[in-house]
């Protein structure tokens, strides 16, 4: 057994897997290394089991540092990170998991021209095989007999399938954050890589997702494709994961909060709404069509005109693929368009950041009058049930029915088709002339439901469903 990085040989009883890790490393010009530790429900889910279990968290390498933390044999005790050769990482990271699997779930392809299942696409396959082995014989060489191990996302489908042949005797879990692709979708893969995937995934004693919407999906596709016993050895888990109320309002109340409140208070000027909406640029977030629904808004109702600021906060994500660069770059343009046609020296309607500031984020959700989360579709969405924990004045949900989050918050929202423009300008105006004591209300429901299962209770329980 390989030693971790405080020299001390270990056989873990609880075991996470995912591609990004709890922490991550930049190599200064200095040549010092810092480390980051990231956030997330994961992170703080895990800190449920307490120090005092015998844990490892397996992740990847991702950027140079973290390459260069794992030659120096720098770490985190519990933490083991995989230096996977950097083109075989790339091909599977970029090139299966952010360009197929995450299209294929998220319905995202244009497909009169895509996909295109070639050649290339084979090869790109093989790097994703290699890299979900390299994760299955690191969870195989460190797992105490009888192990429990949780294994997260799509980047890591074939995992639960290799592990299992290599150690029979783990209890193997799945989680998908994402949503799963509807079963006539899920067949535009070549039909061999469709039933790897779902045989990977049934590997696993328990195959797990966000909505029950989600596996019904996951249990059509295995049925229909690998045939009526499928299902057979694997259970099907659902939990809902939900804000974590408590670190988010002690967070949210912090003087660096603050300080951007007033920053963003100047930048919306007196006695003006806010839209608020915080999503990583991802093209499943539907942030264009959001702001053509604004632009409408502004358009059709010109008694809003100077009255409401939208705060559209993008922050950058896989700028490595050119379609996430080139959606990027049409959020800021259509952001300039917008303020171009009704801007006055007074008043900018879009204040755009794309600068990634959590404490921004905050400060943004509790200024919030109404939160537009509108995704194309979406495995949970959490600032959906972030936002009305922090607001300071109770908000206006505007809310897809296609995110994981509106099983459990549609009835307190306002519930927007995502590809309806027109539609989601009138659900912003329904949302903005809420009655105080109306919003007052939704605003604890929504509070209510949005956390109704905290993180650390939502890894507790699957971890105590897998040992049953
Ligand atoms: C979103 C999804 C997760 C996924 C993550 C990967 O947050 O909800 O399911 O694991 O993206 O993001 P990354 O930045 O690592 O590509």
């Amino acid at each position: 057994m390989a030693p971790d990085p405080s020299g001390t040989p270990r056989a873990a009883t609880v075991l996470v897997a995912s591609n990004r890790g709890p922490v991550s490393y930049t190599l200064g010009d200095d040549g010092e290394l810092t480390s980051r530790r990231g956030g997330g429900g994961l992170v703080s889910g895990l800190s449920a089991i307490g120090s005092g279990a015998d844990t490892l968290w397996v992740c990847s390498a991702l950027g140079e540092g973290d390459r260069e933390a794992v030659r120096r044999g720098v770490g985190e005790p519990g933490v083991l990170m995989l230096a996977i050769d950097e083109e075989t990482h790339t091909a599977a990271y970029n090139g299966i998991a952010n360009s197929v699997l995450w299209f294929i779930h998220h319905l995202l392809y244009q497909t009169p021209l895509e996909p295109v299942f070639d050649d290339g696409f084979r090869r790109r396959w093989e790097a994703y095989e290699r890299y979900n082995a390299s994760f299955a014989r690191a969870l195989a060489d460190r797992a105490a007999t009888g192990a429990a191990v949780l294994v997260q996302d799509y980047h890591l489908a074939l995992v639960p399938g290799l592990l299992r042949q290599l150690r029979p005797d783990l209890r193997i879990g799945h989680f998908s954050h994402t949503p799963w692709a509807p079963v006539d979708y899920f067949r535009l893969l070549p039909d061999d890589i469709a039933a790897q995937l779902l045989r990977g995934l049934l590997g696993a004693d328990r195959t797990c997702f966000l909505t029950r919407r989600w596996a019904d999906a996951f249990g059509e596709c295995a049925v229909r494709i690998l045939g009526p016993d499928a299902l057979a050895g694997t259970r099907i888990g659902v939990h809902g994961l939900g804000a974590d109320a408590a670190f988010l309002k002690e967070r949210a109340h912090r003087p660096d909060v603050a300080e951007r409140m007033a920053a963003l208070r100047e930048q919306i000027g007196p006695d003006r709404k806010t839209i608020v909406r915080v999503d990583r640029t991802e093209l499943s977030k539907n942030i264009v069509r959001g702001l053509l629904a604004y632009r409408q808004l502004l358009r059709t109702r010109p008694e809003w005109r100077e009255r409401v600021v939208h705060l559209a906060f993008a922050y950058p994500s896989r700028q490595d693929l050119a379609v996430y660069r080139d959606y990027t770059a049409e959020v800021a343009r259509l952001a300039g368009e917008v303020n171009d046609e009704f801007g006055t020296d007074g008043w900018t309607p879009v204040v755009l950041h794309v600068r990634d500031d959590f404490a921004r984020s905050l400060a943004a959700y509790r200024l919030a009058d109404v939160a537009l989360v509108n995704p194309i579709r979406d495995g949970m969405n959490l600032v959906a049930k972030e936002i009305p924990v922090v607001s300071d004045a109770g908000c206006a949900l505007v809310l897809s029915r296609e995110a994981g989050a509106h099983e459990e918050l549609g009835e307190y929202a306002i519930t927007v088709n995502p590809y309806d423009v027109t539609g989601t300008a009138d659900a912003l105006h329904t949302a903005l002339t809420m009655p105080e004591a109306e919003r007052t209300r939704r605003t604890g429901e929504l509070a209510r439901a949005a956390t109704a299962l905290p993180p650390s209770r939502w890894f507790l329980d699957q971890l105590e469903a897998l040992r049953a």
